[in-house]
């Protein structure tokens, strides 16, 4: 019987070559499954029907094309906020989120259509593969994974030829710049110029932070148990949020990273991001705990979120470190509600308010004006016995004879 494998297909070069090269080198039959997780976020519009019919072309027997948007959006990016996470306190880990929903739908994809292993099409130098595996492995440790693009060694000249050889169409057979990946959270690119880290990226690698706005405004968002709900009192569900957060302060040109990055296979690279929503987003949130969480429990949690980056950076959405680590996320975020007010102006993004019904900001207590409510007596025992350990120390240890003698 013909073996069946489940192939992850983006409608590229690379992985419509590995249709055709699983059929030769491995006999079996490719169903093709292509997820949408809001690639065309950065304006490099993608037409699913197209993919889906060059996936058939390349000889694929059956191809399907999932809009998992508002999933990736609400489960995926959404939890990312609550983290606060960023990678080696940078990344957003846009392409590190977008791997998991694809692995999510391809291996119920590979079991709709009785398949016996998945296929992705990355390379052996990249994070990528290692989420894809992993993240096939914790859900399916029975499926078989392939790599072709790890094993081939096929250069692009090889690729396009052996495309030009099976008839496979291809859309663009000029060379490519970059190498770019795209969702709702973000835009990655690499390759290219920018592989010699002193390089400055030339201004063409950016699409969804290219300054059109000149006058400065403002945008309130709303948020309910950490959950972006409302931008300007208007309601919106997470995925039109995310989007039209990126348009409107991508539009400002914030939200570039450069930055020379870990990967999980032990090589340092150089990577340009733009990440204009998801980066405001992250800047208003985290500024609401610090106005609505209790010390203590912000403190565990500003330990705890770059262990949640880290997992997900690593390929280890799914698994039981990670949901333990959301368990807390989720409960920190109970009183994460409230509002805060962004400021844009070119190439600027920045908090300059916020507000909560659940705010632990006392201004009775904090104020040093006349309707102060602090009682300063107490301050005067606390500070003592706080001193206490310290004082014993100096008397005995440090300075048994009297202290620091005057200059
Ligand atoms: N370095 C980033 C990461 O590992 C971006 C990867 C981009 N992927 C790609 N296939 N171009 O998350």
């Amino acid at each position: 019987m013909t073996k069946r494998v489940a192939l992850a297909y983006s409608g590229g070069l690379d992985t419509s070559v590995a249709v055709r090269w699983l059929m030769e080198n491995h006999g079996v039959e490719v169903v093709a499954v292509a997820v949408d997780v809001g690639q065309g976020a950065g304006g490099d519009e993608e037409d699913w029907d197209s993919i889906r019919s060059r996936a058939l072309a390349a000889g694929a027997v059956e191809a399907v094309v999932i809009d998992a948007r508002e999933e990736m959006a609400a489960d995926f990016c959404v939890p990312a906020l609550l983290a606060n996470a960023k990678y080696e306190g940078k990344y957003p880990l846009v392409s590190a989120l977008s791997r998991p929903v694809i692995v999510k739908h391809l291996v119920q994809e590979a079991r709709r259509f009785g398949a016996d292993a998945v296929a992705h099409g990355c390379t052996g130098k990249g994070n990528d593969q290692v989420r894809f595996e992993v993240g096939t492995r914790a859900l399916a440790p029975d499926l078989e994974t392939i790599a072709p693009a790890r094993v081939w060694g096929l250069t692009r000249e090889d690729c396009i030829e052996y495309a030009e050889r099976w008839e496979i169409p291809l859309t663009v057979t000029k060379e490519k710049l970059y190498s770019i990946d795209a969702n709702l959270w973000g835009r990655a690119i690499e390759c290219g110029v920018i592989e010699d880290p002193w390089n400055r990226p030339p201004q063409d690698v950016y699409t969804m932070t290219r300054p059109t706005e000149t006058e400065g405004r403002e945008i309130i968002v709303g948020f309910e148990s950490g959950v972006p709900v409302s931008i300007d009192g208007q309601n919106m569900a997470p995925g039109p949020l995310i989007a039209e957060m990126n348009r409107i302060v991508g539009s400002y040109g914030f939200g570039r990273l450069d930055m020379v990055e870990n990967r999980r296979v032990g090589i340092k690279s150089r990577e340009t991001y733009e990440c204009p929503g998801a980066l405001a987003l992250l800047m208003a949130h985290a500024d609401l705990e610090d106005l609505t969480l209790e010390r203590d429990l912000h403190h565990e949690k500003l330990r705890l979120e770059p262990r949640w980056a880290e997992l997900v950076y690593d390929g280890l959405w799914f698994s039981p470190l990670k949901q333990a680590l959301d368990a807390f996320m989720i409960s920190s975020q109970k009183h994460v509600t409230g509002e805060v007010r962004l400021r844009l102006e070119p190439g600027q993004c920045w908090v300059v308010g916020r507000r909560s019904p659940v705010s632990l900001y006392d201004h009775g207590l904090a104020t040093y004006d006349a309707t102060d409510t602090f009682n300063h007596a107490d301050a005067e025992g606390f500070v003592r016995l706080w001193g206490l350990g310290v004082a014993t120390w100096s008397a005995v240890q440090e300075h048994p004879t009297g202290g620091e003698s005057p200059a």
